[in-house]
């Protein structure tokens, strides 16, 4: 009999976040981020049915693959030791395992994924690059044993976080005109865009700058009713300035929701930029999606610190 991972984590709802009142417009957010502090937003929603795929096939080890401030790797690091599987990190920057007390008493995502279990393994930016070779994860398994693999970020193009993603709208959302996501690796919006209606349109913020973008989200959606707003990207994925900052500060203040500096927070200066600007017809009903990953404002607050710009209120 198929098994299911017990997800027992709380659901999110749309909470109405602003009436603009010369355009008529209103933005809800749909608070993926309430689900669960670590395994949050997207992360819960690409590691369900990975979960569950994984005790099914009774592997003991989930392996994965991140840099030093992932989202991913801190959800992995949780939900593994949920269900009581092993959990292996490999990290981008071998630097970083030359001291790893210091990199954990300075890294809180790493700090976070040690503690809750996960045996962390750093390798070079070259080797990195390589990981999906049929060799190198033939050598990972000569050092780490049998394990099941999640890819970097959890989607790729892996058909079961894609099913999860899937599940972010529900039927109460074919209301809304513009369902507006950030974009990584292009999983997510997939999902989105596979249970959208034809007569909604999906906008995908991404927080890098990537031309192949769209190549990868065709390879998953077959709908068309999508876009992708690429203005929004402060310079590169993890890239963020002062203005991007005080959005951030101001927008918790005004609304009492926190947003991420990488994703959601340069997602939502977007839409509100597009909703001052006009961008948007009169009465649209607008929801964003909070993929969540606040765990990462520790990490980008000591690279900020190092910078001597402002920092993100927690
Ligand atoms: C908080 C957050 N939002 C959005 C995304 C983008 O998701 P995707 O890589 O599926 O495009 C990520 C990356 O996984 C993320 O961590």
């Amino acid at each position: 009999m198929m098994q299911e991972a017990d997800f027992n984590f709380t659901f999110s709802a749309n909470q109405l976040v602003a009436h603009f009142k010369f355009s008529k417009i209103s933005l809800y957010i749909k608070r993926e981020d309430l689900i669960d502090p670590f395994v949050s937003g997207n992360k819960f929603r690409k590691l369900k049915y990975n979960i569950s795929e994984a005790l099914n096939r009774n592997s003991t080890t989930l392996l994965t693959f991140g840099g030093a401030y992932s989202n991913h790797i801190a959800a992995t690091a949780a939900a593994g030791k949920k269900y009581g599987l092993k959990t292996v990190g490999i990290i981008r920057g071998e630097e970083l395992g030359k001291d790893i007390k210091k990199t954990l008493a300075t890294n809180e995502t790493l700090e976070y994924a040690a503690t809750h279990g996960m045996q962390l393994h750093f390798i070079t930016r070259e080797t990195y690059r390589d990981k999906e070779q049929p060799k190198f994860i033939e050598n990972l398994k000569a050092e780490f044993g049998n394990f099941y693999l999640l890819p970097e970020g959890g989607t790729g193009t892996n058909p079961l976080a894609i099913k999860g993603c899937e599940e972010i709208l529900n039927e109460e959302d074919k209301e809304f005109d513009y369902i507006c996501c950030s974009i990584g690796t292009g999983g997510t919006i997939s999902g989105i865009i596979n249970t959208s209606k034809p007569n909604q349109q999906i906008l995908g913020f991404p927080a890098l700058k990537g031309d192949y973008l769209s190549s990868e989200i065709k390879k998953i959606s077959t709908m068309e009713n999508w876009s992708l707003i690429t203005d929004y990207h402060f310079g590169g994925y993890a890239k963020v300035n002062t203005e991007l900052i005080h959005f951030i500060n101001l927008f918790k203040k005004k609304y009492e929701i926190s947003l991420d500096p990488v994703y959601t927070g340069k997602m939502l200066y977007g839409i509100i930029d597009m909703i001052e600007n006009s961008k948007f017809p009169q009465n649209s009903r607008i929801l964003a999606i909070h993929t969540g990953g606040l765990q990462g404002i520790a990490g980008m607050n000591e690279l900020l610190i190092k910078k001597n710009l402002p920092l993100i209120d927690v």
